[in-house]
């Protein structure tokens, strides 16, 4: 580790992933489902800025999803601020700027602009108090009145009992000799040992052994961004909220709508408990016990003005939704802690219907002839369940969609000439959404091939894959000649072009 670092990990680089809390369009919705207030408008010119953006993979997809957004970015591994501007460069996006700099220099720039949104995905709990502080000081000078500010970090309790797991994997990687990556794989079979002899706690906390299983199935580079740092803090909501208080930001409610779900989650003695605290912050802390919460996703605002009840469910209403997932596979139901729940199909069935014709808004769906007197709340409610389970997205206006296209489309193509080399980028971006939409290496060779119109994908895929010399498996089998790895290529081009491709035209991607 070196000095700059103060403790954070810069001998691998973070992975590139799209987190949908990210997008501007996904937070307006939140912020007014959750809690109904109106957020910042991601129609409107916004300037936005993520702090500690890692590879910067998701401001480069907010920017090239949003151009009429200014988008700032910092990190202070010069290595992720680097390969960001390189791919900005590449997509042809002028409306990102990436700042190499340590959060302390951030907060002394004066050429910033006032943000309307500051984003800080999976920064808090991995920084030192000292180095929070100075972003919550970036909050304070850099936020403009009305803007929104969204933190994730683990939270107490649920993240709490990795703290003894976590700490022999620090204390193991940090005292061991040699390059990293072998450093990782030795704490991780010493940590397997650890549960091998018995270690009491792993029996005191069952889950400890399933988050072990987990961590060994975890690409390194995000095992050591997440849990070898030599911060790493599981914080309580309550004392973000305290803090945040000090900058003027209210809490406005969880990115993850699943607040919107109780009746799924709790029984109902637990929600007449909750019901029964009157403070906010103890309410929501005893929900995390209830629930036993290992991550928070919260969003704060400055300057909160709540909107009265009928324009807000005008306003989610008037929101335009669009399937995010294959028609076939959109959930039936899901299991929470109080069991299998299945959905009303009267009311589920026929909005992912329409949903996979195209954008909708909940107003437009109510006028269809299958959701004739089903009840707007209940409408609501589906899409907000839908959009927790990650069925659906918010998606911006149709007026831009043409402009949003231009500059997606540059930088997707982007993303899948990368893809021809590694499968590094995991994402693309939508210009219906405004956000991003996963993607791993494998599908994006196939929607290149198919957009080349190549004749047979399954060999033009092979054609890149085959020079790194490594077989594919299937169902743990590696297969063993040219004419398995096409077959098997060709069975999944089938199923891609059948069930994939549909949703990624809805989603302006392909
Ligand atoms: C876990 S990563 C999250 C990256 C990104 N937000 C994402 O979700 O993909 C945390 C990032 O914070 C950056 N970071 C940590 N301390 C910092 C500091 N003092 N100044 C600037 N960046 C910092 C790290 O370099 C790292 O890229």
């Amino acid at each position: 580790m070196t000095s700059w670092a103060s403790g954070y990990m810069t001998d691998i680089a973070y992975t590139s992933a799209f987190f949908r809390e990210l997008s501007p369009s996904f937070l307006r919705f939140a912020a007014l489902a959750g809690a109904g207030v109106a957020g910042p408008d991601p129609e409107r010119k916004l300037t936005y800025c993520e702090l500690g953006c890692g590879q910067g993979f998701s401001a480069n997809v907010v920017a090239a999803a949003n151009p009429h957004i200014e988008v700032h970015a910092m990190d202070f591994i010069p290595g992720h601020i680097a390969g960001a501007r390189a791919l900005a460069l590449e997509a042809g996006l002028s409306n990102v700027h990436f700042y190499e700099e340590s959060f302390e220099d951030f907060l002394h720039r004066a050429d910033l602009p006032a943000f309307d949104i500051i984003v800080l995905h999976g920064v808090f709990s991995w920084v030192s108090p000292e180095h929070r502080a100075q972003t919550i000081e970036i909050l304070r000078g850099k936020l403009a009145t009305g803007g929104l500010v969204y933190v994730s970090y683990n939270a107490m309790p649920g993240a709490g009992a990795l703290v003894p797991l976590r700490r022999i994997l620090f204390d193991h990687v940090e005292r061991g000799p040699g390059p990293l990556l072998a450093r990782i794989e030795r704490a991780l079979e010493f940590a397997e040992g650890v549960r091998q002899a018995g270690a009491a706690v792993f029996a005191a906390n069952p889950a400890l052994g399933a988050k072990l299983d987990m961590i060994k199935s975890q690409s390194r580079a995000y095992v050591a961004h997440e849990y070898l740092n030599r911060e790493w803090h599981c914080l309580y909501h309550s004392d973000v909220v305290d803090e945040l208080a000090e900058v003027k930001l209210d809490y406005v409610g969880s990115a993850n709508l699943a607040a919107r779900l109780d009746s799924m989650k709790l029984s109902p003695e637990q929600m007449a408990l909750l019901s029964s605290i009157e403070d906010s912050r103890l309410r929501e802390t005893v929900r995390d016990s209830i629930l036993n919460t290992e991550f928070r996703k919260d969003i704060f605002m400055r300057g909160v003005t709540p909107l009265p009840a009928l324009m807000r469910t005008d306003l989610s209403l008037d929101t335009r939704f669009i399937l995010a997932v294959p028609r076939q596979k959109v959930l039936k139901g899901v299991t929470t802690n109080l069991g299998a729940i299945n959905f009303d199909q009267r009311v589920y069935e026929p909005m992912a219907d329409a949903l996979a014709q195209g954008p909708c808004t909940l107003r437009e769906l109510l006028r269809r002839p299958q959701l004739r007197g089903i009840d707007a709340n209940d409408v609501r409610q589906a899409a907000y369940a839908l959009l927790t389970f990650g069925q659906i997205e918010p998606c911006l206006s149709a007026a831009r969609d043409a402009q949003r296209a231009k500059s997606t489309k540059a930088f997707n193509t982007a993303v899948m000439k990368r893809a021809a080399y590694s499968g590094d980028l995991m994402g693309l971006a939508s210009p219906v959404t405004g956000g991003g939409v996963p993607m791993d290496r494998f599908s994006q060779l196939l929607l290149s091939a198919w957009q080349r119109k190549e004749p047979d994908i399954a060999a033009a895929v092979w054609a890149v894959l085959k020079p790194e010399g490594v077989l594919p498996s299937k169902e743990g089998r590696r297969l063993e000649t040219d004419a398995e790895v096409l077959a098997e290529f060709a069975q999944q081009t089938e199923q891609f072009v059948l069930k994939t491709i549909p949703v990624l035209q809805l989603l302006g991607v392909a």
